[in-house]
């Protein structure tokens, strides 16, 4: 139930420092340490590359899920949209295993992979929501996202909930490696979820922010290098779907290649920055956008900060910054959907779990 939220979406974005805390406590051993089923960690072990497939916004965490595999535990990842797996099949390796994210687990673009995977014999994982859905039963195994039922059709806790998880699993990944990385999973998890509950108390700067970028514009687009050009996806996505303003994610570096020609007097550049080694980059990109004209919204982590920045999120692990970046993003995107007077819960054309391919 709602109960006294307006609406499911912002009930599900408040519910999300504590969902991140229930996910590190579903796998915590008696121990309090991190382990994933023994099976899975064979499975992992066993694989010389790691397929990622999912649709929407669990694509876009497996985009970040790709990043803490390999940079956490050495693992080749790659990651498909379900919905092309099919048509440009890529050359498998030899010890292929595959990670279906679905928050609903009942996809069929995704549902479509697992059959035809499943023909060929390889084994595959499900990351979701909803134990017993059918992506779930179909595969080998499953690692649950325990976010608890998520009503909005604009996917917000399941997202941060599939990261948490895919942390955890790379953790557990290197670990069975015998790799030292210096990362507490336990530790890192809990200051990201207290820093997203930091953003999450901060509504009425976000609802300003909206104010002043999104009030009357028709399009925005979400800037951002590495990590941070993965969640500009994803909260380029959350806009478009529920306020219907034409909203792009885009590397900062592919900008001069032909998106900059869109900007123009005063259009809307949402630019994200939580990782040192981009910081450089990214701000001569936004010195280039505000040249033409733009009106910059920055999003920086905290020790990355300068004045002029509009929004300063806390700082966290750079592995889990997505998770508090993200934030802010569907934040914005839940007022400007209010603001404009759309069914924020129930978005036009969409549907929560889409079931034809
Ligand atoms: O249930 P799934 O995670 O498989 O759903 C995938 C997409 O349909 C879903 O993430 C969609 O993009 C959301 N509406 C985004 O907010």
């Amino acid at each position: 139930e709602k109960g006294p939220y307006p609406h499911y979406m912002l009930k599900e974005i408040d519910e999300q420092p504590s969902v991140i805390r229930n996910v590190v406590s579903k796998y915590q051993d008696r121990n309090g340490e991190i382990a994933i089923d023994s099976n899975i960690r064979e499975a992992m072990k066993g694989s010389d590359r790691i397929y990622i497939i999912g649709c929407g916004t669990s694509f876009h965490a497996g985009l970040v899920g790709k990043q803490l595999l390999e940079k956490m535990a050495d693992v080749p990842v790659e990651v498909h949209v379900a919905s092309e797996f099919l048509y440009n099949r890529p050359i498998l390796s030899g010890k292929p295993l595959f990670i279906m994210i679905s928050q609903s687990g009942e996809t069929a673009d995704s549902r479509g992979v697992l059959v035809e995977i499943k023909k060929l014999g390889y084994r595959a994982l499900t990351i979701t929501n909803v134990a017993g859905s059918t992506l779930s039963r179909e595969a080998d195994y499953t690692l649950l996202t325990h976010a608890g039922p998520e009503i909005a059709v604009a996917s917000t806790k399941a997202y941060t909930a599939q990261l948490a998880v895919l942390t955890i699993l790379a953790y557990d990944c290197a670990k069975a490696k015998g790799m030292d990385i210096g990362f507490d999973p336990v530790g890192e998890l809990s200051l990201a979820a207290n820093a997203m509950e930091i953003m999450i108390n901060r509504k009425e700067k976000m609802e300003e922010i909206v104010w002043s970028y999104l009030s009357a514009t028709r399009n925005c687009f979400f800037i951002g290098r590495s990590v941070d050009y993965f969640v500009c996806l994803e909260g380029a996505l959350k806009l478009k779907e529920i306020s219907y303003i034409q909203a792009e994610g885009f590397a900062g570096g592919e900008l001069k290649h032909g998106t900059i020609a869109l900007i123009e007097e005063g259009t809307p550049v949402v630019a994200l920055l939580t990782q040192a080694s981009i910081a450089g980059n990214i701000r001569s990109n936004v010195q280039e956008v505000m040249a033409r004209g733009a009106s910059v919204c920055m999003i920086s982590m905290e020790g990355l900060e300068e004045s002029s920045d509009r929004l300063v999120i806390p700082k966290v692990h750079e592995y889990l910054a997505p998770l508090v970046s993200v934030i802010p993003l569907q934040l914005i995107a839940y007022y400007a959907a209010l603001f404009r007077g759309c069914d924020v819960d129930k978005p036009r054309n969409l549907a929560k779990s889409v079931t034809v391919e």
